[in-house]
């Protein structure tokens, strides 16, 4: 485990709308680096990079035609390695997201597959024999290559699934995974991660990577034993680089070798039903919800199986939202936001903030989707600097020509305006990430307990280490006696952290509305 993981704070920056310096109306790499200082000022030491790599963008770059080089729109590999050294000067480490699952259509791998002789290639994404023999259970394409079958896709048209094999062959074109040719997929694989560790990456997001090994049992033990066989090469060459799983299944991911997996917004799990519990008959019943809001115990259902079956094995990952996720905003108020994120930074594991969640940006449902995004689009709207500057100060370039329009009502949030807000969002994230840094026991591996929940009752308390936590949601004020505390706290009752009002004596734990308090 690179033990530089067990005090990570990561910001997710989602390249293409976070900083432009050159007025394409893109954001760039340069502009990354000029904002180093930006993201070590909320406190977080990593970055997780979404694809920066040579596309069609189809899917934002999730298509990737080159993955040895850098996408020009962002700059150049020159470009990418210095902000490696530029972040590591300034204790940032940089995750780079590995799309093993699928290329473009465009890739150089793809089209040598498509040819009718058979080459080196002819294998390395999954075919049928004939193109009237089409995959079933899986999205596939005939038709469309002067080669005699149909080919698999792992996601949307322009990603067809690379071949790690297929665990229950039932068909002749079916090749299982310890075929050559599946071998030598898992091994290009291993030469793009060479690639750029040896460059200076400190490790991978992996997009999908539950994805690899199709017709996989219920435990995906096949996919998992290519990511064991690559976490081999991980620990021997690169002890110290780290690999994020895009799995959101603690239990199988860890074990197979990733250090951490993201817990996802996947209707109504754990996460989910904590601040997007949206779509539930009769409104919303998320529980950071003032109004209507449920207890904590959907959550704890959802999350103590996997935090108990994976923690001897690495972290899981609280995310304030990714480029995938409505923001927070598009159902929660600030003062609900502010709970909701005070619960993520002091929870075990590796937590993720996402750009732009820190001042509160909103979701934008009316944006037109760009590159693939659809629904996903009002999340990755470019990031708002300063309201007084062309564009929010994203980009010099004209406001038709962003990637994506900018949130143009009066309420729209900024940087600058945040930093003069004593109250603002901004300053309760970097406050709470300091907290976490400097507190052992609300790293990602102090333990966690259940102190107290009770049906019926928002309140919840819970034990990081030697702290006592505890957080009411609710509009009204909330209490528990220490007598029913569900276990022992030598917790003197020390206010070292507080949303709201909050009390800790002999006998009780007092919580104002809405408040939020950490005790040692
Ligand atoms: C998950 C990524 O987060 C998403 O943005 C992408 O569209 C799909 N995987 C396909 O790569």
């Amino acid at each position: 485990m690179p033990a530089w993981l067990s005090d990570a704070v990561f910001y997710e920056i989602y390249p293409q709308s976070f900083n432009d310096t050159n007025a394409d109306g893109i954001g760039d790499i340069e502009g990354i680096i000029e904002k180093l200082d930006y993201v070590k000022g909320l406190g977080c030491n990593a970055i997780w990079l979404n694809p920066v790599f040579d596309s069609p963008f189809k899917d934002a770059g999730y298509d990737v035609r080159d993955y040895k080089k850098v996408a020009e729109r962002y700059g150049t590999n020159e470009d990418l390695v210095r902000l490696f050294d530029e972040a590591h000067k300034k204790g940032i480490k940089i995750l780079l997201d590995l799309v093993p699952g699928h290329t473009s259509e465009e890739h150089e791998w793809f089209k040598k597959s498509c040819e009718p002789e058979r080459n080196e290639f002819s294998d390395r994404y999954i075919w049928t024999d004939s193109a009237f023999c089409g995959i079933a259970g899986h999205p596939y394409i005939g038709g469309e290559a002067e080669r005699e079958g149909c080919y698999m896709l792992n996601f949307f048209k322009c990603q067809p699934a690379l071949n790690y094999g297929v665990l229950n062959k039932t068909e002749k074109w079916q090749l299982t995974p310890d075929h050559p040719s599946c071998i030598a997929t898992r091994e290009a694989l291993k030469d793009i991660m060479r690639f750029w560790l040896d460059k200076g990456c400190d490790g991978f997001r992996v997009d999908m990577a539950d994805s690899l090994v199709k017709e996989d049992d219920e435990v995906k033990s096949a996919t998992g034993a290519v990511w064991q066989n690559i976490r081999e090469m991980m620990d021997k060459d690169y002890p110290d680089a780290a690999l994020v799983s895009e799995w959101c299944n603690p239990q199988c991911a860890l074990k197979y070798g990733f250090h951490a997996d993201f817990y996802l917004d996947h209707h109504g799990n754990g996460y989910n039903v904590l601040v997007r519990d949206c779509e539930t008959e009769g409104g919303d019943h998320s529980y950071f919800k003032k109004d209507g809001g449920d207890g904590p115990q959907r959550f704890l259902k959802d999350y103590l199986p996997r935090y108990e079956g994976s923690k001897d094995y690495g972290y899981i990952s609280f995310i304030t939202c990714n480029h995938d996720t409505p923001r927070l905003t598009k159902a929660l108020d600030i003062s609900e936001i502010k709970l909701a994120y005070a619960f993520f930074f002091t929870m075990p594991g590796v937590p993720f903030l996402y750009y732009g969640d820190e001042i509160g940006m909103k979701y934008l449902d009316y944006v037109r989707t760009k590159e693939g995004g659809f629904q996903r689009t009002g999340s990755r709207s470019p990031m708002q600097w300063d309201k007084n500057e062309k564009n929010f100060g994203f980009s010099d370039a004209d406001k038709d020509k962003l990637y994506i329009p900018q949130d143009l009502s009066d309420t729209a949030p900024s940087v600058a305006e945040a930093e003069n807000d004593p109250d603002s969002v901004l300053h309760t994230v970097r406050s709470l990430i300091s907290l976490r840094h400097e507190n052992k026991d609300l790293q990602a591996d102090g333990d966690f307990e259940v102190v107290y929940t009770a049906e019926g009752e928002r309140i919840f308390v819970y034990r990081r280490g030697k702290l006592v936590i505890a957080v009411n949601p609710d509009g009204a004020e909330a209490r528990v006696k220490r007598a029913d505390f569900k276990c022992d706290t030598d917790a003197s009752g020390n206010l070292i952290y507080g949303i709201g009002s909050a009390d800790f004596t002999d006998e009780e734990i007092v919580l104002g509305p809405q408040s939020f308090a950490v005790w040692e």
